[in-house]
This record gives structure tokens, sequence and C-alpha cells, in this order.
């Protein structure tokens, strides 16, 4: 549950659909703020590579969910591990991108990780990002923020995202084409979804980043947690 006690610790709820640029925002809002930070959307990805190494399939929803209940996840600085393995990699390739989605539209799923994600929400605060920290995990949170772009500015900035991985490591073959629609399918199967659907908060601030630099997002960001406070 959402207790008491968390709910005096500051939360800043950051939302919004793949590639909108909330992982990088959220980051540097915490480490500005000195907060703890959750990517709630690598649970899902861990959830979806752990299913594939037991050959359990994403849509199976109660055997997906009995595999989630039995993993040991540690974050340790800015490394991942499940079951001791190193796995920070791993799950960030567009095949996990698409699994994460998959399985996150099981409520059995969701559920296992919600003690998870309340467990992140530590003095002297949390900043969390992902698709329901607003709507379902922080409810309370006194900040929320709903970050959005068009589509194709977010298809845009994945595959650029991807070509620069490319010259690091030469494993992506993905066009353009390719990724806006991936991109589509996982927006439509996001918002679509009847458990924790993606949809701002009422009380977000919605946020378009369209023609928005990271760091005027993150000062803008910055800026409204200041007036909340100051009430
Ligand atoms: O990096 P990107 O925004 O593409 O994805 P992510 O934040 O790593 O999340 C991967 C997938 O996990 C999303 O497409 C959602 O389906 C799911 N997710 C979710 O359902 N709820 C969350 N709080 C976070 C992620």
């Amino acid at each position: 549950m959402h207790n008491a006690t968390h709910n005096a610790i500051p939360v800043i709820a950051i939302d919004g659909p793949s590639a909108s640029g909330k992982g990088t925002i959220a980051e540097l809002v915490a480490t500005e703020l000195g907060f703890h930070y959750l990517d709630s959307g690598a649970l899902y990805r861990i959830v979806a590579l752990a299913a594939k190494q037991q050959n359990i399939a994403w849509d199976d929803a109660l055997a997906v969910a009995e595999c989630a209940k039995n993993l040991v996840i540690e974050f340790k600085n800015s490394q991942i591990f499940l079951n001791g393995a190193d796995i920070s990699e791993a799950i960030r390739t567009e095949e996990m991108g698409k699994g994460a989605s998959r399985v996150a539209v099981h409520a059995a799923v969701r559920e296992v990780l919600v003690d998870l994600q309340h467990n992140f929400c530590k003095a002297p605060g949390l900043v969390a990002d992902g698709r329901d920290m607003g709507t379902v995990i922080f409810p309370n949170a006194p900040l929320k923020v709903f970050l959005t772009a068009a589509t194709e500015v977010r298809a845009q900035r994945r595959y650029q995202q991807l070509i620069n991985k490319k010259q690091a490591d030469n494993d992506t073959q993905s066009s353009y084409a390719d990724i806006l629609q991936d991109l589509q399918e996982r927006d439509a199967r996001d918002q679509g979804r009847t458990s924790a659907p993606l949809i701002k908060a009422k009380d977000a601030i919605l946020l378009e980043t369209d023609h928005l630099g990271i760091s005027q997002a993150v000062d803008y960001v910055l800026q409204n947690f200041q007036l909340k406070n100051c009430k």
C-alpha cells in the first residue's frame, strides 16, 4: 500500500509514452535533487527477459506472474542484476521493449511489481518514471508530469538512439519505418489495456517535448516542484 510513511516522502511522478524523454529527464531531476530514481519500465523489461530465458510465453499471464514473483532483482548504481547476473544491457533491446509491453498488459504481473516499486520510496525523495506512476503506484505524489511528443518525433529520437548504439556495438538493423511501426503498436497496447493504461492523471501537468531541449524540460520540472513545495 502507498501508506502514510510513503506520503511523507516527496515523489515526482513522470509518466508518458516511449521515447518521450522521460527516462533521461527523470534521472537528471533525481540527480539534481539528490532523490532516488525508479525506472519502472526496467522492471517490466526484466520480467520479459526472465520469461524468455525460462521459455514462458509473454502472453501466459499466470506463468509470467509466477515467474515475476521469484525474481531477485538488485539495482546497484547504474547496473541492474537479475538472480546475480548483470542484465543492464540485455534488457535494453527493442525485443525486450516489446516484451515488456506484452507482459505489462497482465494485471497479475503488475500486481507482483507493486511492493517492489513502493520500496523505492525512501527519504529524501523519489523521482519515478513509467506509465502509471501518477495514476496507480504513487497516486498521492505532490508533483505529476505527463511528458509527451508527436509519434514521429519520438520515433526519430529512438532511431537516433539506435544509430548511436550501432556505432558502439554494431547490433541493429532497424529502419526508421520499423521503429515508427513498433512505437505505434506499443502506444496502442499501453493505452488500450484495461490494467493501468497509459493515461495522463487528472492532476498531472502536461509537458510536450517536441520543441523542448532536455535541460529546459528538467528546469521546468524542477521549477514546478519548487512551487509545489512552497505551498
Ligand atoms: O524506454 P521506453 O519508454 O520505450 O520503455 P520503458 O519505460 O522501458 O517501458 C517498457 C514497457 O513497459 C512499456 O511499453 C510499458 O508497456 C511497460 N511499462 C508499464 O506498463 N508500466 C510502467 N510503469 C512502465 C513501463
